[in-house]
């Protein structure tokens, strides 16, 4: 009686670990970003419109950066995604207020994809 009890409750440890397991949250780019594919005009470039064109339009954009074309986005994206994150040593990007994690990620996903002019 006592084994099947301790058996009973290891089975029921052990079944939520499992299940823990497969509930948590996935951190990692690359299997978050395999199912989705986003595009630079559809879905990359508005986020910048909304909330960085303002401030960031080329040629003269604050601090250098410009961010309403492809050629500049692309090859300063590292340091934009910095500074949304506020990573990097990096001034927060729009000052003083972080966009939501769900609008950095499509931004991060399009660069894990290879930041292509889709
Ligand atoms: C209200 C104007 C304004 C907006 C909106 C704005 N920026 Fe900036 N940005 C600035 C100014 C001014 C600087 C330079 C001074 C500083 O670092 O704070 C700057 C600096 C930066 C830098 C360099 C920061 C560093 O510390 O190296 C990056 C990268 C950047 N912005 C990206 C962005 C991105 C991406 C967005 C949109 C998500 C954005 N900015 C929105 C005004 C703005």
């Amino acid at each position: 009686m006592r084994l099947l009890l301790c058996l009973t409750l290891l089975l029921l440890i052990l079944g939520s670990c499992v299940q823990h397991q497969s509930e948590r949250p996935q951190t990692n780019t690359q299997s978050v970003c395999d199912s989705t594919n986003y595009s630079y005009s559809a879905d990359v470039a508005p986020i910048f419109a909304l909330h960085c064109n303002s401030c960031h339009t080329a040629p003269n954009g604050a601090d250098g950066f410009n961010t309403d074309n492809y050629a500049d986005v692309s090859a300063d994206i590292k340091a934009l995604l910095e500074a949304m994150k506020e990573k990097g040593g990096r001034a927060l990007m729009p000052p003083n207020s972080k966009l939501p994690d769900s609008v950095i990620h499509i931004i991060e996903c399009w660069n894990y994809k290879g930041a292509q002019n889709n």
